[in-house]
């Protein structure tokens, strides 16, 4: 039976949060100066010499709409990265607890449980990238706090399917982490539709893909809102800053942009995905959900120092586990994308040439 309380780390419960300037006063006034901020004014304009809303309530409101959530089961974070960091801060003592993760897979799980001090367990992926779950299932410990699960994975760019995450939810007493990313790319409906039915359940969420926001920071966890208010316990008070509020805030009022930009990625994915497995270099085209394609090649190390050299950067995942000889090719725009194909087929004729 899941227990939140008793998974959460004893000193997580027992502290208090920061109490900042604007949660001890609430109301209106003529004169703010409880904050030690500049009240001149700011070098870098607009209400920047303020302190932005530690709460994000507007911010929060918009996205619930959106979401079809309530605006409690929502914590904002500094990128998904700083809501995957907090997960593991919350639920995992240094030293002593561990977490599961799936090979290949998003390289910050790892990272952050390097970092916390937690013990890494790995189960690798099946050779057609889905879970094994039995396995998995059998190497759950009992200091097993975290299973992260990323759907669409990254870098093979599939779904997980979901009874596999389900059996997964069904018998596991701690959190299953499910990273969407890269959700708003596939022809899936989002695990945070079943938030009500799994109190153990924490889907992840980012504006840094489909809404093209990377630059500004903003990832999103939904889960039950006892899980949200422990988040919100644990997470740096401002950590989401004004300019990234305010210029969300306008983002999700153009949701049918969003929806033209999305579709105009997916078209440009099913492009690149016929037309890659006429080049010779190419061996295999794994199927994919995401704003990106991972690409079996004949040499790896050779075509991306080619790629490289023509001024055209992807990422080179051949030395994962798994990903031999595969590079990882996020979906450009269309000139990009025929420049692509072009630079691989020239590729391909030197390599005839040898
Ligand atoms: C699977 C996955 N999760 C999370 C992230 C991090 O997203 P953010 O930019 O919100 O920190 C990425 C970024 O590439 C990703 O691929």
């Amino acid at each position: 039976m899941f227990n939140l309380e008793s998974i959460v780390r004893p000193n997580v419960l027992k502290m208090k949060p920061y109490s900042s300037a604007r949660d001890e006063f609430k109301g209106t006034a003529s004169i703010f100066i409880d904050a030690n901020e500049n009240n001149l004014g700011s070098l870098a304009g607009e209400n920047y010499n303020r302190y932005p809303d530690p709460h994000q309530k507007q911010l929060k409101q918009l996205i619930a709409e959106i979401k079809g959530v309530k605006p409690s089961q929502i914590f904002l974070g500094n990128g998904s990265d700083e809501a995957i960091d907090l997960l593991f801060r919350m639920v995992c003592r240094p030293g002593v607890d561990s977490m599961l993760h799936l090979p290949p897979t998003y390289g910050m799980y790892e990272v952050s449980a390097n970092l916390n001090e937690v013990q890494l367990e790995a189960v690798q992926l099946t050779p057609d990238f889905q879970v094994p779950v039995l396995e998995l299932l059998r190497s759950i410990k009992e200091t097993t706090k975290l299973i992260f699960i990323c759907s669409p994975n990254n870098p093979t760019g599939n779904l997980i399917e979901p009874e596999s995450i389900e059996t997964i939810l069904d018998n596991f007493d701690g959190l299953v982490v499910v990273d969407e990313a890269y959700i708003d790319f596939a022809d899936a409906p989002s695990w945070t539709t079943r938030l009500d039915e799994f109190p153990n359940l924490v889907v992840l969420q980012t504006f840094s893909k489909a809404w093209g926001m990377a630059g500004l920071r903003l990832g999103l966890a939904f889960a039950s809102e006892e899980i949200i208010s422990l988040l919100d316990k644990i997470k740096p008070p401002y950590n989401i800053n004004e300019a990234t509020q305010q210029l969300a805030i306008q983002a999700l009022s153009r949701t049918e942009a969003l929806s033209d930009m999305i579709e105009e990625i997916v078209q440009e994915r099913e492009l690149l995905k016929q037309a890659l497995p006429n080049l010779k270099p190419v061996l295999k085209v794994y199927p994919s959900d995401a704003n990106f394609i991972l690409v079996k090649v004949t040499d790896a190390n050779g075509l991306y120092n080619y790629l490289l050299d023509k001024g055209i950067v992807v990422r080179n995942r051949s030395s994962l586990p798994g990903c031999e000889g595969c590079l990882r090719i996020s979906v450009g725009t269309l000139e990009e994308n025929q420049k692509l194909l072009q630079t691989i087929a020239a590729f391909e004729t030197k390599d005839n040439r040898q």
